[in-house]
């Protein structure tokens, strides 16, 4: 009696295990985020939460970033909008105020070159006397590339780590020390989902993406009794203007070539949406991708033996048309 109580049980319990396991498959098949990030939009806290915070954003001008804006305008944050294009900058602006409750004040334009470090302190200065405070600060600006690996000069990758890796830690460092001496603030990183996993025509992006995470996974681990929260932020092909200005193989080169409309690409609304329900949420890191980007990052973090094998397998041209949106 007792064996087949302990049986049921046993039953029972393996039942439950494979019913959440199926669960999780499925949400997994119909998401074009990672569970975490599904679950924070379903119920976490909405956006609606980060009403009244000052939030800086850098590559406000375009893409990403100016989505982003316009989602945390619609929640009633106070902006600083940065990039290098004033006057699209005031586009933005305009826009943001169409988009929600804010009065022109509640927005400053401060234009800003993510390469000129010695412009950062200064600029943060600007921010702190305008808002008095700065609670979140979100590292969007940046390039990617189109570049076989053997034929890119050394001077690209300088370039890239110079805007994607030292620009971020230049003006995070800035930032850093008011967020600490007032209770603490939110530190966002847009990194990439090829700053998880290696991807073709992109060796010296892949390298600076990649190197974010050590430098935010850091600092999270750090900051935590300074209550610094670190998030970084995961996208996978995403329409944006990206291509056009992508570096190339070339010291000073532009891609220059412009997304089809055709491409299989998240839209840069739901991109911005996600990202800020995971800034919201204060999430550590989140992947925002489609399938089956989505799915093969999940193959690459969980099992990257087989992830590696596939990748070798699928071949170049394969993994060069995931990327690009075909
Ligand atoms: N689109 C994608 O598929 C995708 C996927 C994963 C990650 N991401 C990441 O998302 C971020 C935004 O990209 P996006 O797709 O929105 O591209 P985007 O439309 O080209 O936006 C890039 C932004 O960065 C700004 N920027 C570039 N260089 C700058 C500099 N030196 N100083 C200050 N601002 C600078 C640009 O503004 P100005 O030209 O006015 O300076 C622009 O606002 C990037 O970090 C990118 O790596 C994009």
């Amino acid at each position: 009696m007792e064996n087949l109580d302990s049986s049921c049980v046993l039953c029972t319990l393996l039942v439950i295990v494979i019913l959440y396991i199926s669960v999780q498959i499925f949400r997994l098949l119909v998401a074009d985020c990672d569970l975490s990030l599904q679950w924070a939009t379903r119920l976490g806290r909405g956006i609606g939460r980060l009403r009244g915070k000052v939030v800086w954003i850098t590559g406000a001008s375009s893409g990403i970033g100016e989505h982003l804006s316009y989602e945390l305008a619609a929640a009633g944050c106070r902006l600083v909008l940065s990039a290098r294009r004033k006057d699209e900058l005031e586009r933005v602006k305009k826009q943001c105020q169409v988009s929600g409750p804010l009065k022109p004040e509640d927005i400053l334009v401060l234009p800003l070159d993510v390469l000129k470090y010695n412009t950062h302190s200064d600029a943060t200065e600007t921010v702190l006397k305008y808002f008095g405070q700065i609670d979140v600060l979100v590292n969007n600006a940046g390039r990617t590339q189109r570049a076989v690996w053997e034929e890119t000069d050394l001077e690209v990758d300088r370039d890239m780590l110079d805007l994607n890796v030292l620009g971020v830690l230049s003006l995070t460092k800035a930032v850093l020390p008011h967020m600490i001496n007032t209770s603490g603030g939110h530190v966002v990183v847009m990194s990439s989902v090829a700053g998880k996993v290696g991807v073709p025509m992109s060796g010296s992006y892949c390298g600076a993406k990649f190197a974010l995470h050590g430098w935010f996974d850091s600092l999270r681990s750090e900051g935590y009794e300074k209550n610094i929260k670190v998030t970084l932020l995961c996208p996978g092909p995403v329409f944006s203007g990206i291509l056009k200005a992508a570096m190339t193989s070339k010291h000073g080169e532009n891609y220059g070539i412009d997304m089809k409309s055709d491409e299989k690409r998240m839209s840069t609304r739901r991109c911005a949406y996600l990202s800020a329900v995971a800034i919201a949420n204060e999430l550590d890191e989140v992947w925002i991708a489609l399938h089956p980007v989505l799915g093969l990052t999940y193959l690459h973090q969980y099992m990257p033996a087989i992830s590696k094998w596939l990748m070798k397998g699928f071949g170049m041209k394969k993994i060069k048309e995931l990327r690009e949106g075909r």
